[in-house]
């Protein structure tokens, strides 16, 4: 019988990303087949994130949880950012865990399976070439990775800590992947990385420079591609160019995110963003004129140290000036390996905990404004995910999810949707062509 694996995903799409590349690599190599009950798992693989400080809190207790049920001989495995980050520090608190495989060490899976309590947690290892087997969790949407690691050094973020420096994947390997993609029945592929709109300032070896928004030419070009959505850009390489691209290439889906972190130009400052208030509305405000339909999504930090009342009024103003269709909000967690570590003008909790309820409270009224703007419209939904409830659902080009009555035959195609009925996260609707 073949062996089995579970396998649990935290954080963002890379993290996405690298559980497929793992679930291919054992798959191909090993023999191994998904599973999603952990006590019939041969291998239980949790992929984690370390960009607040809750999700490595519930590690420790979720491997406690997978120890109790696991079958005697199963292995266990941690991988990710967390694992890159506590490297030994987790096989000493959690000793009957097999091995730790670092964010940037994904391509070593199937060694590493074999060698009891191995730590591979390399932030130097170039595996931006390395080519992994195929496998997708939908075969309707393609993650593809274009660059491994971060450049930056925000103040707030391990994640360069955990992932390492920037490399840029080749064009030609990516543009192979998508076809693939589209070959095995992909209409829609999701370009990602760290800081996207950085792509192609370096590269390991010899490599054509491209910049992200030659890239997505190249992309578009694909026969078969129809949309193209990737994650995230960064304010500060918004440059014309990319905003022109976004705006005149069709294939591009209208929703772009632009992870504000704070309104206050000082506090960019402390966190080292790299752009002011001003230079983030006017980017926002170029979307706007030049996409008239843009959905803007955004991350925001509350009550990053020095974080004063006048700062954060500023970030409720941009709130209010941008209107954006989605926000990410979070508290500032403060992280080991990151220079705001050793911020000392911390914010009272207590304060924090009220900035961060103002701003959703706002946030949520602007969403009940918005959502309005689709109602007894007829939009384009591209359904990608059979619902439980009897609906299928999917999202418009500027990323409305939309859900409709249905079944199996709309999953991976394109339909027009008269919306009937709308909330602040999803509309519903119903098929008219
Ligand atoms: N490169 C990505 C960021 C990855 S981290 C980007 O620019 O979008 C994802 C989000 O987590 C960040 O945008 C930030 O809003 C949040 N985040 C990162 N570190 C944080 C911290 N120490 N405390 C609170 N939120 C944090
Ligand atoms: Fe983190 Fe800033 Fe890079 S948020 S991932 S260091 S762009």
């Amino acid at each position: 019988m073949a062996k089995k694996l579970f396998i649990e995903t935290l954080g963002c799409a890379m993290n996405v990303r690298d559980s497929e590349h793992i679930i291919a690599e054992l798959h191909a190599h090993e023999g191994y087949e998904l599973t999603t009950d952990a006590a019939q798992a041969d291998l239980i693989v949790i992929n984690t994130c370390s960009v607040r400080e809750k999700p490595v809190h519930k590690l420790f207790s979720e491997l406690g949880v997978f120890n109790r049920l696991k079958k005697a001989d199963a292995k266990i495995g941690v991988c990710g950012c967390t694992a890159s980050h506590l490297g030994k520090e987790i096989i000493k608190r959690a000793p009957y865990v097999n091995f730790v495989l670092g964010a940037r060490n994904v391509s070593k899976i199937g060694t590493i399976i074999h060698q009891d309590k191995a730590v591979e947690i390399d932030i130097d290892y170039d595996e931006s070439q390395f080519a992994f087997k195929e496998f997708r969790t939908t075969t309707y949407k393609a993650y593809i990775n274009i660059s491994i690691g971060c450049d930056k050094q925000c103040t707030f973020c391990i994640v360069p800590k955990t992932r390492g420096d920037e490399i840029s994947i080749p064009s030609e390997l990516i543009v192979a992947e998508a076809r693939k993609a589209v070959e095995n029945g992909a209409k829609e592929i999701f370009l990602l990385g760290q800081n996207v709109n950085h792509y192609g300032r370096r590269f390991s070896g010899e490599h054509e420079k491209v910049n992200f928004t030659e890239l997505l030419r190249r992309v578009s070009a694909i026969e078969g591609v129809e949309r193209i959505r990737f994650t995230s850009p960064h304010p500060l390489h918004m440059d014309d160019e990319f905003i022109e691209e976004f705006a005149a290439n069709p294939k591009i889906c209208k929703s772009m995110h632009m992870p504000l972190q704070s309104g206050s130009t000082e506090i960019l400052k402390a966190m080292k963003r790299g752009y002011t208030k001003e230079w983030f509305l006017n980017r926002a405000a170029k979307l706007r004129a030049l996409v008239p339909n843009v959905s803007i999504s955004t991350d925001i930090i509350v009550a990053f140290p020095g974080e004063t009342e006048e700062d954060f009024a500023q970030t409720m103003e941009v709130l209010n000036a941008v209107r954006f269709e989605q926000v990410f909000s979070f508290k500032y967690s403060p992280r080991p390996l990151t220079e705001a570590e050793h911020f000392t003008n911390v914010v009272d909790p207590e304060i924090a905990s009220q900035r961060l309820h103002q701003l959703q409270t706002r946030q949520d009224a602007i969403l009940d404004e918005l959502k309005w703007a689709t109602m007894d419209k007829v939009v384009e939904v591209y359904f990608e995910e059979l619902r439980s409830d009897g609906y299928v659902a999917g999202r418009t080009d500027n990323n409305v999810s939309v859900k409709v009555k249905g079944s199996q035959e709309y999953l991976g195609t394109m339909a027009k949707v008269k919306i009937t009925e709308v909330s602040r996260a999803v509309a519903y609707g119903e098929i008219v062509a």
